[in-house]
């Protein structure tokens, strides 16, 4: 099973951005810890990161044509406003968790809000770095359910 992970605006400063709220880790250290995960879990990993919302929706649509089984993303800033991203999800016929590093709903009230949430299957956010973890189980034990 091949799982994509969709990195979007300013997660390539994680580390240096912000540290008290998105730690200290890097996003190559995220990928350390999923490709770790992935061997005991017999999954295939591969990361994107994109500045560029065209660049994450081209990875989205080439997703199912790469075999990909699911998609892991964190949209970034994109989460709060971006129909395009929205209307991306909800195109392809791919399981896509969504995952925030912080906790959206305990910050500005404008995070409170995601318009990429409802065409994904489920959220997971506040739980740092982990929370791709977590999402990659849920994801895996989704796509077997899903026989
Ligand atoms: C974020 C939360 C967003 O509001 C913010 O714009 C980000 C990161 C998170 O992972 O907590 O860039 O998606």
């Amino acid at each position: 099973m091949k799982i994509l992970v969709l990195n979007g605006p300013n997660l390539n400063m994680l580390g240096k951005r912000e540290p008290g709220i998105y730690g200290k880790d890097s996003l190559e250290q995220l990928e350390k810890n999923l490709h770790h995960l992935c061997q005991k879990e017999e999954v295939e990993v591969d990361l994107f990161q994109s500045n560029y919302e065209g660049a994450l929706l081209d990875e989205l649509h080439e997703a199912t044509k790469k075999g990909y089984a699911g998609i892991i993303m964190n949209p970034g800033a994109f989460t709060h406003y971006s129909i395009a991203l929205r209307d991306g999800i909800a195109a392809i016929d791919l399981p896509v968790i969504e995952v925030h590093i912080s906790n959206v709903y305990a910050r500005e009230e404008f995070r409170s809000k995601s318009v990429t949430a409802p065409v994904s299957i489920g959220q997971i956010t506040g739980f740092g770095l982990y929370g791709y973890e977590l999402a990659l189980l849920a994801l895996k034990q989704y796509i077997q359910g899903r026989g």
